[in-house]
C-alpha cells in the first residue's frame, strides 16, 4: 500500500504525462477500453492506473499545462485526478521521513534532492527558526540567542512549529523532518501527534559522520538565505567564488548559483558553537535512534564519503527493494 504514498505525485505526473501523448505501454493497453467518450475513457483508465500502482495525485498546475497543451480531456482528467488523490490524502498513510545526523552531516545537502525526487516537502526547524529569528517574531525573539550559542531551542516551541505545518496541504502524502525531532520528548510528542491520524515515522535515515570532520564542513558553509542551498569553499564552491592569496574565500564574490545572490554564513556556523551542538547532539539528539532502531525503520547511510557516493546510499535507503 505504500505505493500510493512516497511516488505519488512524481508517478502520477509520469503517468499523466504519458496518457496525454498516448505513449506509455499500460495506457495503449487501459485506452483499449476507450469507448464513447473521454469521461469514459477517464473513468476506467484512471482506476486502472491506480490499481497499477502508476499514478495517483497530479498536480493541478500540471495537468492544467497538459490539458491546455494537448486538449484531450478538458477538464474531466483534472476533476478525476483530484477525487483519486483526495482518496489517497484521506485513506492511505502519509510518508514521513526523518534525515538524521549531526551538524554538517549533509541533511542540509540531501534534504533538497529527496525532496524534489519524492516530491513531499522538506521540512526544516532550524531553517523555520532562522526565519522567524530574521522576522523578529515572539518565537524569533526566545530562539535568537539559544541557537547563535548552538544550544537546543525549548521543545514546547519546536513541537508547537511541527504541529501546525504538518497539517498544511503540502504534507498532505508526506514529509521529511530535517532537525526534528531533536530530543526524546520531542520524538514522544511526534509519535503522539501522529498516532492521532493512525501514522507513524515510516523512515530514519541516519548520516553517519565522524565528529573530527565537521568542524571543517560547518567552518567551509556559505548558505543562500532565501532557498537554503548550501555550499562549502572547498566541497561544494558556488561558481562566482573567487579567493585571496592565502585560500580564503572573498566574501563579495559568494553568489548563489542559480539567482546570483549573495551568500552568506551562519552565526552557528563557528567552532565554538560547533562544540555546543556536537554535545547536545550526542547527548540528546542520538538516543532518538534507540527508540526507533526497533520499529525497523532506520537505515544507515555512510556520510563520511563524497557527495555522489552519499547520495547513491540514500537512495538505496530510500527504496523498499
Ligand atoms: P539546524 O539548522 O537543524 O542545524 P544542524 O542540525 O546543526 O544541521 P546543519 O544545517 O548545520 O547541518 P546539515 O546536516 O544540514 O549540513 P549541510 O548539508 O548543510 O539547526 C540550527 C539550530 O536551530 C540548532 O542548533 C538549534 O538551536 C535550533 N533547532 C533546530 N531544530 C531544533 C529542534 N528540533 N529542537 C531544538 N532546537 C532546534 O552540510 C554542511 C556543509 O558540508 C555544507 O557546506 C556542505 O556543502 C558540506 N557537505 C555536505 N555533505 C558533504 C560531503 N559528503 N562531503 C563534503 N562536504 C559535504
Amino acid at each position: 500500500m505504500l505505493f500510493a504514498n512516497s511516488a505519488l505525485r512524481t508517478a502520477s505526473r509520469r503517468i499523466v504525462s504519458a496518457s496525454t501523448r498516448c505513449s506509455s505501454r499500460s495506457l495503449a493497453s487501459a485506452s483499449k477500453t476507450q469507448t464513447s467518450s473521454n469521461e469514459e475513457f477517464v473513468r476506467k483508465t484512471l482506476p486502472y492506473l491506480a490499481a497499477a500502482g502508476l499514478a495517483i495525485g497530479a498536480s493541478t498546475q500540471f495537468m492544467e499545462k497538459e490539458n491546455t497543451e494537448c486538449g484531450m480531456f478538458g477538464g474531466k482528467v483534472e476533476d478525476a485526478i483530484k477525487k483519486t488523490e483526495d482518496k489517497f490524502a484521506s485513506y492511505w498513510p502519509r510518508n514521513i521521513m526523518i534525515l538524521f545526523g549531526p551538524p554538517g552531516a549533509g541533511k542540509g545537502t540531501h534534504g533538497p534532492k529527496i525532496e524534489e525526487m519524492l516530491d513531499i516537502p522538506q521540512l526544516s526547524t532550524g531553517d523555520m527558526l532562522r526565519a522567524a529569528v530574521a522576522a523578529q517574531t515572539e518565537v524569533g525573539k526566545k530562539a535568537q540567542a539559544v541557537m547563535k550559542a548552538g544550544g537546543l531551542v525549548s521543545d514546547d516551541i519546536v513541537v508547537g512549529i511541527i504541529r501546525d505545518r504538518i497539517t498544511e496541504e503540502d504534507c498532505k502524502f508526506g514529509f521529511i523532518l530535517d532537525g526534528f525531532p531533536r530530543t526524546l520528548v520531542q520524538a514522544q510528542a511526534l509519535d503522539k501527534m501522529l498516532a492521532e491520524e493512525g501514522a507513524c515515522v515510516t523512515k530514519v535515515i541516519e548520516l553517519q559522520v565522524p565528529d573530527e570532520v565537521l568542524e571543517e564542513r560547518i567552518c567551509g558553509r556559505w548558505i543562500h538565505k532565501k532557498s537554503g542551498r548550501s555550499f562549502h569553499v572547498k566541497f561544494a564552491p558556488p561558481k562566482s567564488m573567487k579567493t585571496n592569496a592565502d585560500g580564503t574565500p572573498i566574501a563579495e564574490s559568494m553568489k548563489d548559483d542559480e539567482t546570483g545572490e549573495a551568500l552568506m554564513q551562519r552565526p552557528d556556523d563557528t567552532s565554538s558553537a560547533l562544540v555546543k551542538r556536537l554535545k547536545g547532539y550526542h547527548d540528546e539528539t542520538v538516543p532518538i535512534l534507540s527508540h526507533y532502531s526497533p520499529k525497523g525503520v532506520v537505515k544507515e547511510v555512510n556520510a563520511n564519503q563524497g557527495m555522489d557516493g552519499v547520495w547513491d546510499e540514500v537512495l538505496k535507503s530510500l527504496s523498499r527493494k
